[in-house]
Formats: C-alpha cells, structure tokens, sequence
C-alpha cells in the first residue's frame, strides 16, 4: 500500500531537479506576497504620539500592516516600495516622515506655509528590509503641525514587496532555514525541498560506497545552482536619496546637462545606478517604473525633467510659485533596451533650484516591472527537459 508521503516522494523522484525548483519559485510567487494600503479619514493634530494611524483598509495582504498602531512589520525580507500622500491642514504646516524601526527617518514631505488652502504632499521611496524592521509615519510632534484628512481619504500609505530575498534563500536553502516566522506559508516550500533532500540521501545510503563521489556532486550542483541563480536574476531596482539642494547658475564654461547627483542610496539592486553620475542604465531591456520627489526652494522655480538617453524629456515637476518649501510628485513607466540612460535634469539656470536637506525631500526610484522576454523559470526549465 502506498502511503501518500511516499507517494510525494515518487512524485518527487520522477521529477527533475530542475523542476522541483521551478516549482518551488512558482509556489514562492504565490506565497511571497506582502502588500498593504490604507487610508485616515480625520485630521491629526501634532502631539506627544505622533504616529500616523489608519482606519481605511483598502489591501492587505499577509496581514503585516497594522492600521490601529500604524506599523508595517516585514515579514518576508527583501526590498519594498513605499509611497504615501498626506494633505496640509489649514494654517498648519506640514511635516511627515517615512521611519524605519525607531528613529531611522527615511524621506519626508514637507510644507512650511502656514496658509489657509489645503493641499496634498506625496513622496515614495524604496527600502531594503529584514525581518522585524518597522516602517511607519511620523507626524511632526509640535502642535504647529498636522496633517489633514476627511471621508475623502486625503491621507493614505502603501507598501509591497517587490522583490523577496529569495534568490538568497534559494542558494542557501540547504543549509539553513530563512527566518521567517513558522505559521508562514513559505514552509510548505522548505518542508518540500527538504523532503527532495530526504530521497537524495536515501539514494546516498543504499549506494554505501559512492558516498564521497555523490557528495562531491552534490556540491557541484550546487555551485552550478548559485552560478544559474546570479546569471537569471531577473532583477533590477535602485532608490536613492539626495541631502542637498541644488541651485541653478548661469552656464559659463560649465558642463552642460548635468545629472542631479545622488548622496544617499536606499536599494541598488542590480548595481544599475551610479549615485555619483547620478544616472541609471538599463541592462535588462523591459518595462521599468520610475518615481521622483523634489523639494521646491523658496523664490526659485522648480524644474526637475526625468531624462532617457541624452536630451529626450520623459516627465517632468515644475512649480513657479512664490510658496516656501513644499513637494512635488511625478512617476511613470518606460519601455527601455539596454544601455538606455535615465536620469534627472534640474534646470542649469539662476532663478532656478531645488530643495533637500538630511530629511531627504529629493528622491528618485526605479524598479523593473516586466523584463521583455519570457521569464528565465520558463526558459531554464525548458532547458533543463532530457
Ligand atoms: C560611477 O561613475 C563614476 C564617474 O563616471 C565612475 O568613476 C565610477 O567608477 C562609477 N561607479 C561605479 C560603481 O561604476
């Protein structure tokens, strides 16, 4: 009689190991999602607790976000997506920050303009986080703030996994455990990797002498797994930050077309960015999303141009206006080939400028969405097929 864990462990010996890791990252898929999104529907003076809580729940998928206390918790390590909005409550000024764990202040908006209009301040940005970090918004503490929200949903946070560190955990898997937390569906992949384990050590055993010969190969495999793991990773993302402003001059001998150069990175993955150019370059051609954050200097227009390749003008903030500090939002996506240039443009001229400082107003971020060509799982697995 067949028990059904036998039975999975003939299944598992019919197959490939190629396709028990196919499957596996197809499970992971599934089971590697974490995302939420939220809403406050009343204003929110600034006092001693300064969180900034939610009663809206649009999404939230694996539960890691916590409206009452306000907290994402990461469950699954890798790198996330944040953006959030938040409008300006009349004759209050506006500060609100992206925090990491207690005190690690990751970007902010920021209006100090204490005037009667309402207005909204968006900012976004991507972090790397391990299991346990918190992420969270912070009002400023001095009652001279608050933000300003109704049933109209002014204020709302998001967050998703974009990337898991899975290629990581993949490599690794053999030798320990990930740290995510038991109840985690992600177990069912361990338990059934390592039930794959479980049969190559049989085999192991019951050849006694060859022992060392298929240990030998087993680490092979193994290597040759990390080296097709580096070469498929799919997987490109940066973020970055700036802490300075930047003031226009009139050109005279200097470089034209300069990009705004970053201080700051929050994510490179893929190492597609250089912070010191200042500009990214596409190595796996296909769609990207691309988002950016600028602060606005007091009687300076701003004009910040979101650039492909040498001059081509993809998107672009401006604001001409005689406000003090305040945000401006722009994001989409581009369709690029690789060694297409993206980068930033903030207007080379007196009169114009922008406005950051340690708090990050200036951020830019970039991840793939779709690479152009079927997936590598499809590809490697076809490959592998005897
Ligand atoms: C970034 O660009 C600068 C200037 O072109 C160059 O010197 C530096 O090596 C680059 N950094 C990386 C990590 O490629």
């Amino acid at each position: 009689m067949l028990q059904p864990v036998s039975l999975l462990i003939g299944l598992l010996c019919l197959s490939q190991v190629a396709d028990v890791r196919g499957f596996a990252r197809l499970m992971e898929d599934v089971e590697l999602r974490s995302a939420f999104s939220v809403a406050r529907t009343s204003s929110m003076e600034g006092g001693p607790k300064m969180t900034v809580t939610f009663d809206m729940t649009y999404v939230n998928i694996g539960g890691d976000f916590d409206p009452k206390a306000g907290t994402f918790h990461c469950r699954i390590p890798g790198a996330y997506y944040f953006s959030f909005t938040v409008g300006k409550f009349p004759h209050k000024d506006l500060s609100v920050m992206l925090m990491k764990n207690r005190n690690e202040v990751q970007a902010i908006v920021y209006e100090e303009n204490a005037g009667e209009e309402r207005k909204m301040q968006s900012q976004s940005v991507m972090l790397q986080l391990e299991f346990g970090d918190t992420v969270w918004l912070r009002l400023h503490g001095d009652p001279r703030y608050a933000l300003y929200s109704n049933t109209g949903h002014y204020t709302t946070f998001n967050g998703y996994l974009i990337y898991p560190d899975v290629y990581d955990y993949q490599t690794h898997h053999h030798q320990h455990q990930p740290p995510y937390n038991s109840q985690q569906p992600q177990s069912n992949n361990v338990q059934l990797l390592n039930s794959k384990k479980a049969t190559d050590e049989d085999k192991t055993e019951s050849h006694g002498a060859s022992q060392d010969v298929n240990l030998q190969q087993r680490q092979e495999e193994e290597e040759d797994e990390e080296k097709e793991d580096e070469e498929e990773d799919q997987r490109s993302a940066f973020s970055v930050g700036r802490t300075e402003s930047i003031l226009g001059v009139d050109q005279e001998g200097l470089p034209q077309h300069q990009p705004v150069s970053f201080d700051t990175g929050f994510v490179n993955i893929g190492e597609d960015f250089n912070m010191t150019e200042g500009m990214f370059t596409c190595r796996i051609p296909g769609a990207y999303y691309f988002s950016f954050n600028v602060g606005k200097l007091p009687q300076k227009t701003l004009s910040v141009k979101l650039m492909k390749n040498r001059l081509e003008v993809q998107a672009m903030i401006y604001d001409d206006s005689q406000g003090e500090k305040a945000l401006q939002s722009q994001s989409l996506m581009l369709s690029l080939k690789p060694g297409d240039t993206v980068w930033l443009y903030s207007h080379q001229k007196d009169g114009f400028g922008a406005y950051s400082n340690h708090a990050k107003y200036i951020t830019f971020t970039g991840f793939l969405v779709y690479p152009d060509f079927p997936t590598s799982n499809s590809q490697s697995y076809e490959h592998k097929k005897p």
